[in-house]
């Protein structure tokens, strides 16, 4: 269980996360829904470990994730799937999927993960040699996924994966990320998208101006008034 309690954080001194507090299941989808500016890649990088927290506590099964850098929180088995995809645009395809495996926790199953991986992706073993910034936007988030995946993750951790992209590239991740789950990965999906986050969660959190406001199943979320007149418009 990734149990997250209390969370604050910010920039210098403009504070982005006032005690933010949920929790993910073993197997669970969950998403965090919220509008732009509310601190939602800010949570996204605390719990990586890309950003540091002010205070509260990030935990994994009991080890804490607020102390270790970046790659110890890869280690500890979160992985994550940044906002803009952020593939390392002049190495190949490849490379890129080699970086994601590079943790020493998991490299000695790199030839078994790079097979699921492409086996998820057909596409990255096709496009192993070109350069991974020539390939379109949903080919790079289809690779940004894969690289992360080349982690072996138990958590996987997704910043918006839906923009920039259009309906049906978005339908296909979100259909991947379904099996990515069925095959034993928690996954956890920040979006503005609110109606294709919420059909692919069980549940889901509100985040509003850096504070929780709002947890609830993904289906009483797709009922709610407020949230339905804040992010569906209608
Ligand atoms: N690098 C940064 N330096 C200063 N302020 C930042 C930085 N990144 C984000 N912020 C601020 O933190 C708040 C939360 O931003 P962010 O976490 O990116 O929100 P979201 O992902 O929900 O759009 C915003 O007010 C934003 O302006
Ligand atoms: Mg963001």
């Amino acid at each position: 269980m990734l149990k997250v309690e209390s969370i604050a954080s910010g920039y210098g001194s403009a504070q982005a996360l006032w005690d933010v507090s949920l929790e993910v299941g073993e197997g669970e989808i969950v998403t965090i829904i919220g509008p732009n500016g509310a601190g939602k890649s800010t949570l996204v990088n605390v719990l990586a470990g890309i950003h540091p927290a002010w205070s509260g506590s990030v935990n994994l099964d009991g080890v804490e994730l607020t102390k270790l850098a970046s790659h110890e929180v890869c280690g500890a088995g979160i992985a994550v799937v940044p906002e803009g995809r952020q593939v390392f645009p002049d190495m190949t395809v490849a490379d890129n999927l080699e970086i994601g495996g590079y943790h020493p926790s998991v490299r000695q199953y790199r030839d078994e993960t790079y097979e699921r991986v492409i086996g998820i992706f057909p596409i990255l073993a096709d496009r192993g040699g070109q350069l991974a910034g020539s390939m379109s936007g949903g080919e790079q988030q289809m690779l940004a996924i894969g690289r992360a995946l080349m982690a072996r993750p138990r958590y996987l951790l997704l910043d918006e994966p839906s923009l920039g992209l259009a309906p049906v590239i978005v339908e296909n991740i979100f259909e991947v990320l379904r099996q990515i789950n069925d095959e034993g990965v928690s996954v956890v999906v920040v979006e503005q998208n609110v109606v294709e986050a919420l059909q692919l969660a069980s549940r889901g959190y509100v985040l509003e101006q850096g504070n929780i406001v709002k947890e609830a199943s993904a289906d009483q979320l797709l009922e709610d008034p407020a949230v339905r007149a804040a992010y569906l418009g209608v």
